[in-house]
């Protein structure tokens, strides 16, 4: 039977009452209830961080051995947890693997997110190219900075450029997954990518 997708205000309302930064933590918490996506001391990136839900998340199913690097251009303004490093910056910026990587101490990370997202102005042609821009760079980071067996969780919006990305990703890693989380909204064309076992 079709089930009813919650909707958007009951993920809201329960991210104020469970004290969480935002209700994008859901999205985070839909892939570790299904796939275990974090273990307990990763190294996860989380670049689109802000205003810090998934942070705040990922740094309990790391714990205090873990460590998350939490990359978003707009300043977060107090620490979320001790074992979250918060790095203000564009994801553009020519930069940013090695502001990442002297957080990580030239290690490599187990684990990426990428939520990023720019603000919508509702117009297709002008919001699917802008996701696709900042999904690219997430896999050139994701390229350098994860290491051999890590994985990835990366938001897009549906387009036909998808199965492109899919099929790239396949490549490079053992599986790929589409998942919908249920914190999505009803009628959001976003999807997430779960890539698992970076080759
Ligand atoms: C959906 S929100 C992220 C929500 C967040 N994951 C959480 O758990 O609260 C998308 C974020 O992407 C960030 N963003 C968009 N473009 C960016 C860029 N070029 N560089 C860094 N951050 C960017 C925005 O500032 C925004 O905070």
């Amino acid at each position: 039977m079709f089930k009813e997708r919650p909707s958007r205000d009951h993920y809201t309302t329960l991210a104020k009452r469970l004290g969480m930064l935002s209700r994008a933590a859901f999205k985070l918490q839909h892939v570790q209830k299904r796939y275990g996506f974090l273990k307990l001391g990763d190294k996860v990136i989380i670049l689109g961080s802000a205003p810090g839900g998934m942070a705040q998340l990922a740094a309990k199913y790391v714990g205090p051995q873990g460590l998350v690097v939490a990359v978003d251009v707009k300043t977060q303004g107090f620490k979320i947890a001790d074992n979250v490093v918060n790095i203000t910056s564009n994801v553009f910026d020519p930069d940013i693997t090695r502001k990442i990587q002297e957080v990580l101490k030239g290690e490599q990370a187990d684990k990426l997110v990428s939520d990023l997202a720019s603000n919508l102005t509702g117009v297709r042609e002008v919001d699917v190219p802008r996701q696709l821009e900042l999904v690219g760079t997430a896999l050139k980071i994701a390229e350098g900075l994860v290491r051999k067996g890590g994985s990835i969780y990366l938001k897009l919006f549906e387009s036909p450029e998808v199965k492109s990305i899919e099929d790239r990703l396949r490549l490079s890693f053992q599986k790929v997954k589409r998942i919908v989380p249920t914190a999505t909204r009803k009628h959001s064309s976003e999807i997430f990518l779960l890539a698992i076992g970076k080759k």
